[in-house]
C-alpha cells in the first residue's frame, strides 16, 4: 500500500479531494464511496471548494453509503444518511436520485443488507472509496475479528466505538445504537481505488498496525494490505508509530507528478 504523510488533515483533505476530482474528469459518472465521522469532512469541503472554483464538474457524480445505525427513524439527523446527504451530496449540488445508500430501518435487515451489495454491483462497483480508521482499527463498522471475507452484513458495535460516538448523540452512549449495517471488507476490497485518512495522534497505533503488522482480523484495516491500489493518507501525528515513516516520506516526493494517488 502506499503512505502519503502530510502535515495535517487540511493537507490530507486536498490531496484526496484532488484524486477525486481526477477520477470525476476521467470519469464524470464515478461512484464514490464515502465514510462519515469527523476525519473526512476536510475531504468534502476541499472537493466542494473545487466544485464551486469551476475546477471538476461533479454534476454526474454518484455517491455511495459505507455504513448506517440500525433502528434510528428515518430522518434522524445522526443517521449515516442525514449526515452524507448533508455532508456530501447537497454541498456538491447533487441530489439523492445519485446518493445510494443500505437501509437501517429495514424491517428486515439482512435483506436489506444483501440488497445494498446487489446494488452496488449492478451500479458498477465502487471507484472509490474513502475510509476512515477507528481507534480500534475498525473500517466502515467492522469491528475487530471481522472476517476479512465479510460481506454487507449487520454488525454489533463494541462499547468503544459507542464511546467514540458518543459525541454525535449528545454526549450520551444511551443514544448510540448497538447496531449497525457496514459493508463487509470483502466488498470494501471490491472497490477499485480504497483510500484511508486517519489523522491525530488518538490513530497512531491503529495505523502502524494496518500498516506495518500483520494481515489480521483483530485489526479489521490491516485487510488493506490485499488490495492492489490502497492508500493511506496520515497526518504527522496519525504517522508518529510507524517505523517506515522516512521511507513513505521520500517515495512520495520522489513520485512522478503524473501518477497521482
Ligand atoms: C465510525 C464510522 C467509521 C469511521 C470511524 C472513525 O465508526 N463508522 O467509518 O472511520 O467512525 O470516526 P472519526 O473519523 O470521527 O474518528
Amino acid at each position: 500500500m502506499e503512505v502519503v504523510i502530510v502535515p495535517d488533515a487540511k493537507a490530507g483533505g486536498a490531496v484526496i479531494a484532488e484524486a477525486m476530482a481526477g477520477l470525476l474528469r476521467r470519469k464524470p459518472d464515478a461512484l464514490l464511496g464515502v465514510a462519515t465521522g469527523s476525519t473526512p469532512l476536510p475531504v468534502y469541503q476541499a472537493l466542494v471548494a473545487t466544485v464551486r472554483a469551476g475546477a471538476v464538474d461533479a454534476g454526474r457524480a454518484r455517491i455511495c453509503q459505507l455504513d448506517e445505525y440500525v433502528g434510528l427513524p428515518a430522518g434522524h439527523p445522526e443517521s449515516y444518511r442525514s449526515v452524507v446527504l448533508r455532508e456530501v451530496v447537497e454541498p456538491l449540488g447533487l441530489t439523492e436520485a445519485s446518493f445510494m445508500g443500505p437501509d437501517g430501518s429495514a424491517d428486515d435487515v439482512p435483506a436489506a443488507c444483501q440488497e445494498y451489495d446487489r446494488a452496488l454491483a449492478a451500479a458498477g462497483g465502487v471507484d472509490l472509496q474513502l475510509l476512515g480508521i477507528g481507534t480500534d482499527g475498525h473500517i466502515g463498522f467492522n469491528e475487530p475479528c471481522s472476517s476479512l471475507a465479510s460481506r454487507t452484513r449487520i454488525k454489533t458495535l463494541t462499547e468503544q466505538t459507542r464511546v467514540d460516538n458518543a459525541r454525535f448523540f449528545d454526549g450520551d452512549i444511551d443514544q448510540v445504537p448497538h447496531h449497525v449495517i457496514t459493508q463487509g471488507i470483502g466488498t470494501i476490497l471490491e472497490a477499485r481505488h480504497v483510500v484511508l485518512l486517519a489523522t491525530g495522534e488518538g490513530k497512531a497505533e491503529a495505523v502502524a498496525q494496518t500498516v506495518e503488522g500483520p494481515v489480521a482480523a483483530v485489526v479489521p484495516a490491516s485487510a488493506l494490505q490485499l488490495h492492489p491500489h490502497a492508500t493511506v493518507v496520515v497526518d504527522e501525528a496519525a504517522a508518529s508509530r510507524l517505523k517506515l515513516a522516512d521511507y513513505f516520506r521520500h517515495t512520495f516526493a520522489s513520485k512522478p507528478a503524473w501518477q497521482g494517488l
